[in-house]
């Protein structure tokens, strides 16, 4: 089932899970890159920003392929983060997102070893986001080696700039050297929520972003920026697809949702992250629950209609619950 991003579509419903990920998907296709600051790229490949829900991954305009489905590790200790990230690649899910920030690549490092000791993974088949947060170019290199080092990994499949700050294009230009250098596979942004924040990247950005994290959910559809970005093939990452911990039940006891989940025979969760997919918006739930895990990336045996789609999508309130 291929879903262009943003999109709601029709499809079978499908069974197997994602295989490789972070793997060039056509060895010819290099990165995609601008003349700076003319943003005159043109596609590359008819299947950029499309979601293949039978794939369960994305190819992003980097040429690398990504999973549509993670784990979220903020608030998890090094602890909890470890084994939140065992048991999200024992249920099958591909996609971890941490950062600099949290505090806990040390732990997310440590369930992704688990799980490939086990068998369960090879470093290959999981795609690890991290993000950059704070520094400057001359910071920034040592802050990337600092986190492949924690992640106790050869390289990173997507750094993202953490929110707007004070030397972004040092910081960015950084962060495409170390994908020159193997270190970062694809790189993007979060927390930029308008055109203008996105004009001003791509202004100095040599390799456009590929991936673009923010808060996205049933209450804040950021569809405006999305449109926007589809001209790059740019993807949204919805961080909070929940509503973040203490809002919760206002999504999960949405009655437009509870109706959808007893219809399925779904969770509220369920039926919020198929609409998340299905709306072309990547999601990475956050959780410390091995059973919530699990639950998270079982939602590919069903699918919601157009008139579902819709129904969700007016549920957007332009609310957001944080401000950064
Ligand atoms: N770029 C940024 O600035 C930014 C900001 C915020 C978040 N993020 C990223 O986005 C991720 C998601 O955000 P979030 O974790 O803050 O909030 P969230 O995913 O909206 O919600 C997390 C909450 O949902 C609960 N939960 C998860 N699955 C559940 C299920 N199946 N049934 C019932 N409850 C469930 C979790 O509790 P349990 O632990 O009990 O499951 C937790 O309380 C973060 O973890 C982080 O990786 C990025």
């Amino acid at each position: 089932m291929l879903l262009l991003a943003g999109c709601a579509a029709g499809g079978a419903p499908e069974s197997g899970a994602a295989e490789k990920t972070g793997v060039v998907s056509t060895p010819e296709e290099e990165q995609r890159v601008t003349s700076s600051g003319e943003n005159t790229a043109a596609p590359l490949s008819q299947s950029e920003g499309i979601f293949d829900l039978e794939k369960r991954t994305v190819l992003l305009n980097s040429g690398y392929e990504m999973p549509v489905i993670g784990l979220g590790t903020w608030t998890l200790s090094d602890d909890e983060a470890e084994n939140s990230v065992y048991h999200a690649l024992k249920s099958g899910m591909r996609l971890i997102d941490t950062a600099r920030y949290y505090g806990n690549e040390v732990g997310v490092g440590r369930g992704l070893q688990k799980a490939i000791d086990e068998g369960i993974v090879t470093r290959e088949e999981v795609f690890i986001t991290t993000k950059i947060y704070g520094g400057n170019y001359e910071r920034a290199g040592g802050i990337i080696d600092d986190a492949l080092k924690d992640l106790n990994v050869d390289y990173i499949d997507l750094l993202l700039i953490h929110q707007p700050g004070a030397d972004d294009e040092g910081v960015y230009k950084a962060m495409e050297e170390a994908v020159g250098d193997g270190k970062l596979r694809s790189i993007g942004i979060s927390n930029y929520y308008t055109k203008e924040q996105v004009d001003e990247v791509l202004s100095f950005a040599t390799i456009i972003p590929a991936v673009i994290q923010n808060e996205n959910h049933l209450y804040y559809q950021n569809t405006e920026l999305q449109d926007y970005v589809r001209q790059y093939n740019i993807v949204i990452e919805s961080w909070y697809p929940f509503g973040g911990r203490g809002h919760t039940s206002e999504h999960f006891g949405n009655e437009v949702i509870t109706e959808l989940a007893d219809k399925y025979g779904k969770s509220s969760a369920q039926i919020i992250l198929r609409w998340q997919l299905q709306a072309g918006f990547i999601a990475i739930p956050g959780s410390s629950n091995p059973d919530h895990i699990a639950e998270n990336y079982n939602i590919f045996d069903f699918e919601l209609t157009d008139t579902e789609m819709q129904r969700i999508r007016s549920l957007d309130r332009q609310m957001r619950y944080e401000n950064w």
